[in-house]
């Protein structure tokens, strides 16, 4: 069978590639590169053996995805083109809109005309806010969004249930946690790109000498230690859920699909444990300084995903300490590279 990925040239993107190939799909990548690099590819090809398709184009651009599909049968998609950055989305709102909605809309349009099903979308924890409940499950209630990013979450999320339900159609709904860790052979992991707003980059780039400091925002927060908890997923544990997912749609004898999973590990880390965690994994020290709360952060958020083991026969067991390895080591490639 044959995959179109798009943004599969990215950090969560290009991993589940590699774990497509080595379970003998065919794909099929579209990646306008406005959040990575063109020796990615190379490095998913020197890590597999495998040569997936290429297009380098904007899924905006609707008539060049009309010529794609006139030249490859497609069985199915994983789409995780879309801009990411929750602080930036509040800035050019309307970019976030028009990116990750037209460019979802545009794929829909061609499933449906094309009679192609089996569509998995890369959702987010965001869409729960701040639950009221840990650990929070697939039927947690959904609050607004904070952030435009958010937003453009939850609207994807309405426009496959309703494109599922209209058409016949079978999706399924992803909703990561805090993804992290590079490939194990430090050939694909997240670029950075300017200042990191996320924890893990930052950690890196700190022990790297490349930041002064670590900020950690916020150390009064009602948690054992005082900092914020999330639930950190190794990125490779990840793209295997994709995987699983997308085998579950296929063998899905039902006409209309609606799958939603929570991928996490089910397991909390504040952010001081994940500081001593990368200490300890890497035997490198990550100065840091508390400071004040970031505002928009929630004070704690991890999953259930026992539905994901159910359903999918997946679960995530690679430790965190593991998954930080595999992230210092992929910044010494990049390094190496420099
Ligand atoms: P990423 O930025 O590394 O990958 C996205 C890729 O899509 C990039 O390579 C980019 O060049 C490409 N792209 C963006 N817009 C495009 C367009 N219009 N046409 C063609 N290509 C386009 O991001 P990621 O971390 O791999 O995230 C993948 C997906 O998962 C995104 O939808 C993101 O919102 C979602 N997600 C990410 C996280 C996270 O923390 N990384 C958490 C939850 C959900
Ligand atoms: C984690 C913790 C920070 C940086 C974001 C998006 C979410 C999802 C995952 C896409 C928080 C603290 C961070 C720093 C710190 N992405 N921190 N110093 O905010 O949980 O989630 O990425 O869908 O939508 O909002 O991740 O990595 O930014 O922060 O102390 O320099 O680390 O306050 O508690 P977050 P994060």
């Amino acid at each position: 069978m044959t995959i179109l990925v798009t943004g599969g040239l990215g950090y969560i993107g290009s991993h589940t590639v590699v774990e497509l190939l080595n379970n003998h799909f065919d794909v099929v990548i579209v990646d306008d590169l406005s959040n990575s690099e063109k020796f990615i590819l190379d490095n998913i090809e020197e890590v597999t053996g495998k040569s997936p398709v290429y297009y380098p184009f904007d899924l905006k651009r609707r008539e060049l995805l009309t010529q794609l599909l006139d030249a490859h049968k497609i069985d199915g998609c994983i789409n995780f083109a879309a801009f990411k950055a929750v602080g930036e989305s509040q800035v050019i709102p309307l970019d976030y809109y028009e990116n990750n909605l037209f460019s979802l809309i545009n794929i829909l349009q061609e499933f449906k005309t094309r009679n192609i099903s089996n569509f998995i979308f890369s959702s987010s924890c965001t869409v729960y806010g701040q639950a009221d409940e840990m650990p929070i499950d697939e039927n947690t209630p959904l609050k607004e969004a904070e952030s435009s990013y958010g937003k453009t979450k939850q609207m994807g999320e309405s426009i496959l249930k309703d494109f599922a339900t209209a058409y016949h159609k079978k999706v399924s709904l992803l909703r990561y946690f805090n993804p992290i860790g590079a490939h194990p052979s430090a050939k694909l992991g997240e670029l950075p790109i300017g200042v990191p707003n996320n924890l893990i980059p930052y950690v890196t780039q700190t022990a790297a000498g490349i930041r002064e400091k670590l900020s950690i925002w916020g150390d009064d927060y009602p948690t054992p230690d005082g900092t914020a908890i999330r639930d950190y997923i190794y990125v490779v544990d990840l793209a295997k859920a994709h995987v699983a997912a997308l085998k579950k749609l296929i063998n899905d004898p039902s006409e209309t699909v609606i799958d939603i999973f929570n991928l996490g590990t089910g397991k909390g880390s504040s952010v001081l444990e994940v500081v001593h965690a990368f200490e300890n994994a890497n035997q490198v020290s990550v100065p840091y300084q508390i400071c004040e709360r970031r505002a928009g952060d929630i004070t704690i958020a991890y999953a259930n995903a026992d539905k994901a083991e159910k359903e999918l026969g997946w679960k995530a067991d690679t430790s965190l300490e593991e998954a930080l390895r595999t992230t210092w080591e992929w910044q010494q490639y990049l390094e190496s590279r420099n």
